[in-house]
């Protein structure tokens, strides 16, 4: 990811890279280069520098410390999902981003993607009301890079990719005000098999699945939903197939074709981070989302383990 956000900096003006971490050092030479920036083996002697912002793109459980560091030399802070790996540094860096003058924004990339911004106008011009839906999050495999497969690294599976379905759903319909869960061990070590029930505020019901051994067949995520006598499906990024109305026709948007960064709103939302700093606006996601995404993968894993409705917010 730090490639992918380097490469979309790297082709705007009024932006210039100073440095590029990572403790393999090949990698950070090669990026740096790339980037006709200068390669660190750790953070303290970048942010001596007194970069603007900072983009956050390590594993999973070494987000808080970056992020927090960063925050704390008085950059703005673009960190990669999730936000943390529990829900103590989950508040922590709400904390911080709440008392800093600096802007914090989580990687949510799913809410800038052309085919999840097209179902969120159909159901805010009410074209879909919707009542109900059933999402899938799956992974092809735990296995690439290598350390996905390490729950002390990714500080667990649902918070690799089905935390992106997590928020993306909590964006569309609001909070969750309770949730029921079933886990097991499919085919990994560690809880790789989800099915989740959800009871949104806004009285919408989700059955929610997510594992992790698919092997990617297409589409490895896909949300269906129900309004009255209307309906929509979304295949990936790449497509999304609504009806308004009984006797209608059914109409189709395809992204296909889009470059990535665009398809997947990436490109996106390094610029409404830019945007949001530049023009002194609230971030688009917020730490607020990061620790409400953190409360609905601990309430699954809760709910799982005690057999019981679990109301994430509370946690
Ligand atoms: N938004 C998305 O669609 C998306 C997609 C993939 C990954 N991600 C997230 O992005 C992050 C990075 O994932 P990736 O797939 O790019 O992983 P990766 O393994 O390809 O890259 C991580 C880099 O971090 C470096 N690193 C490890 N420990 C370090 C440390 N202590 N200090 C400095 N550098 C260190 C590694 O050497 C490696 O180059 C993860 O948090 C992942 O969840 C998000």
């Amino acid at each position: 990811m730090g490639n992918t956000h380097g490469a979309i900096l790297q082709e705007l003006k009024g932006v210039r890279v100073l440095g590029v971490v990572d403790k393999d050092r090949q990698r950070a030479q090669e990026l740096a280069e790339f980037l006709q920036a200068k390669p660190y083996p750790d953070l303290p002697p970048l942010l001596a520098r007194k970069p603007d912002a900072v983009w956050v793109t390590t594993p999973n459980t070494l987000h808080t410390r970056a992020v927090l560091a960063a925050l704390a030399a008085g950059a703005h802070v673009f960190s990669e999902k999730p936000m943390a790996t529990n829900l103590a540094e989950a508040k922590r860096i709400f904390a911080a981003a709440k008392k800093s003058k600096r802007l914090y924004q989580l990687g949510f990339n799913r809410r800038f993607a052309p085919v999840y911004v097209r179902l969120r106008e159909l159901i805010a011009g009410k074209l879909i009301q919707p009542h109900s839906l059933h999402v899938k999050m799956n992974r092809g495999e735990l296995l690439h890079p290598s350390w996905v497969g390490d729950p002390k690294i990714t500080g667990g599976f649902l918070y690799e990719s089905t935390i992106h379905l997590l928020d993306l759903v909590r964006w569309l319909f609001g909070d969750v005000a309770s949730l029921l869960a079933l886990a097991k061990r499919g085919v990994y070590e560690e809880l790789d098999d989800f099915s989740v029930l959800l009871k949104f505020r806004s009285g919408v019901q989700a059955a929610f699945t997510s594992c992790a051994h698919t092997s990617w067949i297409f589409p490895f995520e896909r949300l269906e939903v129900f309004g009255e006598h209307a309906a929509a499906e979304t295949a990936e990024m790449d497509e999304i197939r609504f009806t308004t109305g009984l006797q209608q026709k059914v109409l189709m948007e395809e992204f296909r074709t889009l470059p990535v960064p665009e398809k997947w709103g990436y490109l996106q939302e390094d610029l409404a981070f830019l945007n949001a700093i530049t023009k002194k606006k609230p971030s688009p996601v917020t730490a607020l989302d990061g620790l409400r995404a953190t409360q609905l993968v601990q309430a699954i894993y809760r709910s799982a383990k005690t057999g019981k409705w679990i109301a994430p917010t509370k946690l």
